[in-house]
């Protein structure tokens, strides 16, 4: 294909394809199947690889994000981002309608939306393009997330219609309750930390460097308020229409209230409905609709006064602690679990209760016997926010966090700085073997389906696999037999059935197809605390092969794009015991790959042979990317400059020590740009 050909087939595919994640994402009327969807940009993003000079600025290829971004610019917000007063009581909404009337000549009608728990973000928007996503900072500067937010499929990159050149539009991302609760079992599936609520995970994730990780977690937006100058508009309720049809997302649940009894009407209409919803409210957002009354009105140095928020409390019950639980998980950390007597809680009995660690525990002063408020507020899993003194025992004596292991008798550890206990245990400690066996069966790892729903449990109360490679020790006559004691369907009554020959197949079959699973996911599967699916790829892109890993010195590791201090001392640690180098030479030994696939068909081209690269700074791509072409078009790349260095690769902010070494040696340093025109 040629330039010209090119450039118009690019700029119709960018069209359709940003049509078609409209009618899906914001419409939820998709106009084709998602295969066709996928032909599509499959074609564009080939298209983008071959002409990268003629990807548009509101590419949809840009929603799966690459570009990483080290440090965010900070941005002067044009309009200053303000807060809104706030109030729980209804008294004092009767009292801001009446001190807004003593101002206004004529009677205020009102909008109710929705006040969403996220984080505000500005858009910036120049002739229908998006040209920045700014945080709030401050107020009056925030931080430049542009290339995380365009991950958002509901956030336009090109508006529709009939738009003004210049317009600032403010809203909320959030992330949907159900994709939380998905996203954070992943998280502690692989060892990570759970977010406490939806609300702290979008504001973690749009703080990413890597905005391919942004684009695979679920964010939303709500728009809610439109800036700019000499707009056309006469009310709030107008402008946020107009939003709608230049493609924004907009909330169903906006309504215009005539009066302020309407807007109480509205407001516990909304309570009772509220933890219904797919995402999370802190309360209710009431603004005067009129735009000349707003200006009227003003602003006091915090906030409008033409606004205020109504804020639902957050709901808590009383409940008598039971007992405390504590559960090992996967990676060895205890979490202690409150055991509490079933209370009803916005709309859920609640019998559990998490209690974090030992310093929460000891900051509540909570005792067996007490009776304590649980409370349900951003987070899924209710916490402990208080005790009722007046209600305890005289004798109740004070929690002592265990000092042993409740699975395997070891003695906890807890590392300075670390709120967290651990069992170090790792080998022997029942949870901790059978959730790295799960871990190392589990989709994202191994993916050996077969060894599902509990089999792998009775293959270890079999004694049959302890350790992650004797899952490849197993054969048809240890398997065939075993026997499983499961609930039967709708009765309380257990039934016992065995592994018969099919099944036993299967399993083996499982195993043996797992035996071509890529490294990057063999090394995940290992189940190392800190390093999940992410890391483990970093690390494998940059290391090839198991033997590269275990030799690298911690200075090496630490040179890999997001590999700080508390991974690489980890993976130190972990491959400094003998028994985890015994495994990995089983695993080695029955087949499993240890190298990434250098496999012939991903060779692009031999224009880079013999040619050594180091890679260094900022660039359009993320560096892995860029090394991964280097090395499909023949080339190699090092760590660091010497006489044998063909070119230095510089991105933005490159280090200047790097730059001066090059020169010295006299070696040529390349933009992107030069380094994209090698390869045509
Ligand atoms: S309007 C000048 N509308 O609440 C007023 N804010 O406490 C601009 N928020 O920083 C804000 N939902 O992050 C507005 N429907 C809504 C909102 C909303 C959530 C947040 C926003 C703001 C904070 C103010």
């Amino acid at each position: 294909m040629t330039h010209p050909e090119a450039q118009q087939r690019i700029a119709e595919l960018t069209d359709q394809i940003n049509r078609h994640n409209y009618l899906y994402y914001q419409l939820a009327k998709p106009a084709i199947p998602d295969y066709d969807f996928d032909m599509l940009l499959e074609e564009l993003t080939a298209l983008e690889n071959q002409f990268p000079d003629l990807r548009l600025p509101d590419s949809p290829t840009l929603r799966v994000g690459g570009a990483i971004t080290k440090e965010f610019a900070t941005i002067r917000h044009r309009y200053p981002m303000l807060s809104l007063g706030n109030t729980y009581s209804e008294e004092e909404l009767r009292d801001f309608d009446l001190r807004i009337r003593k101002i206004l000549t004529d009677s205020p009608e009102y909008v109710c939306e929705l006040k969403f728990d996220g984080l505000s973000i500005s858009l910036i928007y120049e002739n229908g393009l998006l040209m920045h996503a700014v945080t709030r900072g401050d107020g009056i500067q925030g931080d430049d997330v542009t290339e995380n937010v365009k991950t958002i499929r509901t956030i336009p990159l090109r508006l529709q219609g009939d738009f003004p050149s210049g317009i600032e539009v403010r809203g909320e991302i959030i992330m949907l309750k159900k994709g939380f609760e998905k996203f954070n079992e992943e998280r502690m599936a692989k060892g990570e930390t759970p977010f406490a609520n939806p609300r702290n995970a979008a504001a973690g994730s749009l703080k990413m460097q890597d905005s391919a990780e942004v684009a695979r977690r679920p964010l939303d937006n709500f728009s809610y308020f439109l800036l700019g100058e000499n707009l056309p508009f006469k009310t709030h309720f107008e402008s946020i229409n107009a939003l709608k049809n230049w493609g924004f997302h907009i909330s169903e649940y906006t309504q215009l209230c005539p009066s302020m009894d309407d807007v109480l009407a509205f407001i516990r209409k909304t309570g009772e409905k509220r933890h219904q919803l797919p995402f999370d409210i802190d309360g209710i957002v009431i603004k005067v609709n009129s735009l000349a009354q707003q200006q009227q009105l003003g602003y006091t140095a915090k906030s409008p006064r033409w606004a205020i928020a109504y804020k639902y409390k957050a709901e808590q019950a009383a409940t008598k602690l039971l007992s405390i639980d504590y559960q090992v998980g996967r990676t060895g950390a205890v979490t202690p679990v409150a055991n509490l007597e079933p209370v009803r809680l916005s709309g859920t009995t609640v019998k559990r209760a998490s209690l974090h660690n030992a310093d929460i525990i000891e900051k509540l002063d909570v005792r067996i016997g007490d009776t304590v408020l649980v409370e349900k507020g951003g987070e899924i899993i209710p916490k402990i926010v208080g005790v009722d003194l007046s209600k305890r025992d005289l004798f109740a004596s004070a929690v002592v966090f265990i000092s042993h292991c409740p699975e395997c008798g070891a003695l906890l550890e807890r590392a300075e700085g670390e709120a967290a206990h651990y069992c170090p245990n790792e080998d022997n400690c029942p949870p901790q073997i059978r959730g790295k066996l799960e871990h190392f069966i589990s989709r994202k790892a191994m993916n050996i389906e077969s060894l599902g729903e509990g089999k792998v449990e009775v293959l270890y109360n079999n004694g049959l696999v302890r350790n992650i490679a004797d899952f490849y020790q197993l054969t048809f006559d240890k398997l065939l037999g075993l026997e499983k004691t499961i609930e039967a369907s709708g009765t309380k009554k257990e039934k016992t059935i065995s592994f018969r020959e099919r099944s036993v197949q299967n399993i083996l079959s499982g195993i043996e197809a797992s035996k071509s699973i890529p490294f990057e996911k063999v090394f995940f599967a290992l189940g190392i605390r800190y390093v999940g699916e992410t890391v483990a790829k970093k690390l494998v892109n940059h290391f090839k092969t198991m033997d590269n890993l275990l030799k690298a010195s911690k200075e090496e590791l630490l040179e890999v794009e997001e590999i700080g201090e508390k991974i690489a001392g980890q993976l130190e640690a972990y491959f400094k015991v003998d028994k985890h180098l015994q495994t990995i030479e089983k695993l080695r030994a029955a087949g499993v790959q240890l190298e990434q696939n250098t496999d012939a068909s991903e060779k692009l081209s031999e224009k880079l042979q013999g040619k050594t690269f180091v890679v260094s700074g900022i660039f359009s791509r993320s560096r892995d990317e860029i090394k991964e072409l280097i090395e499909a078009h023949g080339g190699k790349n090092v760590g660091s400059i010497s006489k044998n260095t063909s070119y230095v690769l510089a991105g933005e902010k490159m280090g200047p020590e790097k730059l001066k070494k090059a020169t010295q040696l006299g070696i040529p340093v390349l933009s992107e740009e030069d380094f994209n025109n090698l390869l045509v």
